[in-house]
């Protein structure tokens, strides 16, 4: 599949039209950055990691009646995937406190959620991307109630199955963010990434950090080596093409 026209690059991504009007292709970028965008650096060989890491994570995902908007990874950094109608809301699952949940509200940091907390956030930087709640959603317009709840629905769904796929391979999903889209019938499909960019993912035993808050901590040194430990726990050998 060849690649026509970039209709959108983002932080970390860019995704390009292709010669099939429901598919695109997504480029996974080596940039990192953090606080809204406002630090960058460039990661050797991020990309790939987080495209492979992404794309076995859909496959799991899809495996369990998730459906999802990946269709082929051609190259370790490059993923084939259904032109999804991205919806702006940033849907957040929370299995343990951390983080700005921990910053806004009197809760201790390591504190399990049971059940998890499911968070929509506006997904806008030039608004810092606000906590929605679902009459703010309805007013701005971004999905009815029904989406609203097809999302929460999903995204628990994809709980369940990412923390025990995690769990096997000696990690705990902590907390993560995904972005869902709609194709050309209106299916809500989970679409954009997930890799340790967009989750918190931290050694059962340690509880070392396995994901980008090593970055937003400034330990730029030891970002690629955590993405490395998730690449190599959670593929197998006979998958591995980095
Ligand atoms: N399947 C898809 N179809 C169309 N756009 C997508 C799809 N998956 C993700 N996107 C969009 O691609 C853009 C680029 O990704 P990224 O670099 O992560 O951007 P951002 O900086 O906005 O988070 C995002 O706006 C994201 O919503
Ligand atoms: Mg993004």
């Amino acid at each position: 599949m060849n690649k026509k026209e970039l209709i959108n690059s983002g932080k970390v991504k860019s995704v390009f039209t292709t010669d099939d009007d429901d598919k695109v292709i997504i480029e996974f970028r080596d940039d990192m950055t953090a606080g809204d965008g406002e630090r960058k650096e460039v990661m050797n060989k991020k990309g790939a990691y987080n495209a492979v890491i992404s794309a076995k994570i859909f496959k799991v995902l899809e495996e369990n009646g998730v459906e999802t908007q990946f269709i082929d990874l051609p190259e370790p950094d490059v993923m084939l995937a259904r032109k999804l109608d991205m919806i702006p809301i940033e849907v957040i699952v929370r299995n343990i406190a951390t983080g700005s949940l921990i910053r806004k509200y009197p809760i201790a940091d390591g504190t399990r959620l049971e059940p998890p907390i499911v968070q929509m956030d506006f997904k806008a930087d030039e608004y810092h991307d606000p906590m929605l709640n679902d009459s703010i959603i309805k007013a701005l317009g971004i999905a009815t109630q029904e989406e609203i709840d097809t999302l929460t629905e999903k995204a628990l769904k994809i709980n369940e199955v990412l923390k025990e796929f995690f769990a096997d391979a000696g990690i705990i999903l902590v907390d993560y963010k995904v972005e869902f889209g709609k194709d050309k019938d209106g299916n809500i499909i989970l679409g954009d990434e997930i890799s340790p960019d967009s989750c918190r993912l931290w050694d059962s035993e340690t509880l070392d950090m396995l994901d980008k808050e090593l970055f937003r901590k400034g330990k730029d040194d030891e970002v690629m080596e955590a993405y490395v430990e998730v690449y190599n726990r959670i593929i197998p050998d006979d998958e591995k093409v980095i």
